[in-house]
């Protein structure tokens, strides 16, 4: 198969941070995907509703004209986090989730969750208006392995919530582990998965390869070959649980090339080739579709694109890094080829570009 052709996908977990990086990163992201969940995680994090449309305007001011995408707003939950405010982003028609990350869990987390318990309040309105809560499942006890933090996570925290608000409606966001795969498989509705390039086409041994990779450094780390496989399997088998989400997550070449090296991988330019790889890999590119532009829209409640994009098996290079100011992005596969590019599809606002 030379091309394939399909419904234009869409993002449904993207960091894409703000001023000018938000500037550089957004148009890779738009040129490809109608809708993307943009995540909260600013400083200061995107807590009320005011925030999330002050968010939303300049993200819609930062898009290159004539792309067609749309944001999809996102709240920061936090132990202060009203229920009135929650009932009015639920009334809002552009605030589709609420992210809980547990404080201390990853990037810009610390204004996050403590107690769970002290949440429940929260969570019972999100559960009571149908506002789904998107989770960074990973336990912070510093006792915990960070490799088992995920799978601890199911046990502590998300089963327990999901037996106690039944109705609840979850993302469990950029899972990476054969836990998380089954424990998403046992519910019958409300929960779903979010799956990133990373962990379809990487185990933990690429942080390692030959020196450390801050640059396959992400949370949730990297895991060991058998639970990618289970996570590969999944994203590939068909099941509408499972949807895209590439977690994009640019932060500058010299906050990942540190002693201490940010968490989070830049993969937007080349996300939706990456994932083609993947499918590829499992001899199933005729489910490509379903998971990029189907299962997510399904799951929010959001009408599918109506728009098509193609996808070209060709080889090319990925660019070692991308200019962002006075510094320099570098993306996931920086310099090494890519099976997959996505064909240019020819846009109403093309021509004004070049007089403005
Ligand atoms: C994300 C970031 O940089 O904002 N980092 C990451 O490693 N994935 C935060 C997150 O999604 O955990
Ligand atoms: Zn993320």
């Amino acid at each position: 198969m030379h091309e394939l052709t399909l419904t234009r996908p869409d993002d449904w977990h993207l960091h894409l941070r703000d001023d000018v990086v938000m500037a550089r990163v957004l148009p890779a992201t738009a040129a490809v995907f109608a809708r993307a969940i943009v995540m909260p995680n600013l400083q200061p994090p995107v807590t009320t509703v005011a925030q999330a449309a002050a968010y939303r305007d300049r993200i819609r001011a930062a898009c290159p004209p004539g792309a067609g995408f749309t944001p999809l707003m996102t709240l920061y939950l936090t132990e202060a986090t009203t229920g009135e405010e929650l009932r009015l982003a639920a009334h809002t028609d552009f605030i589709h989730g609420v992210k809980l990350y547990p404080a201390g869990a990853t990037t810009h987390s610390d204004a996050g969750v403590r107690h769970i318990d002290r949440i429940f309040p929260a969570l019972e309105v999100l559960a009571e208006t149908g506002l789904p809560l998107l989770v960074h499942g990973e336990v912070t006890d510093p006792d915990v392995d960070v490799f088992d933090r995920e799978a601890r996570f199911i046990d502590t925290a998300l089963e327990p919530v999901l037996s106690r608000l039944p109705t609840l409606r979850v993302v469990f966001e950029h899972i990476t582990t054969a836990q998380a795969v089954a424990f998403v498989r046992s519910r019958a509705t409300g929960l779903a998965a979010t799956i990133t390039p990373q962990h379809l086409l990487y185990n933990r041994n690429a942080l390692f390869q030959g020196g450390l990779r801050p640059h396959y450094y992400c949370l949730p780390v990297l895991k060991a070959e058998r639970h990618r496989a289970a996570v590969l399997d999944a994203a590939t088998s068909g099941d509408p649980r499972f949807f895209l989400g590439t977690d994009s997550a640019p932060h500058a070449r010299s906050a990942k090339e540190s002693a201490c090296g940010c968490a989070g991988i830049y993969s937007a330019p080349l996300a939706l080739p990456l994932y083609a790889e993947a499918f590829e890999q499992m001899g199933r590119l005729d489910r490509l579709e379903g998971f990029a532009a189907f299962h997510g829209a399904d799951f929010y409640g959001l009408p599918r694109n109506a728009e098509r994009i193609t996808l070209i098996r060709e080889d090319w290079s990925v660019p070692a890094s991308y200019p962002l100011g006075s510094s320099e992005l570098v993306p996931l596969r920086a310099g090494e080829r890519l099976r997959w590019r996505v064909a240019p599809t020819p846009k109403p606002g093309n021509g004004q570009e070049s007089t403005a």
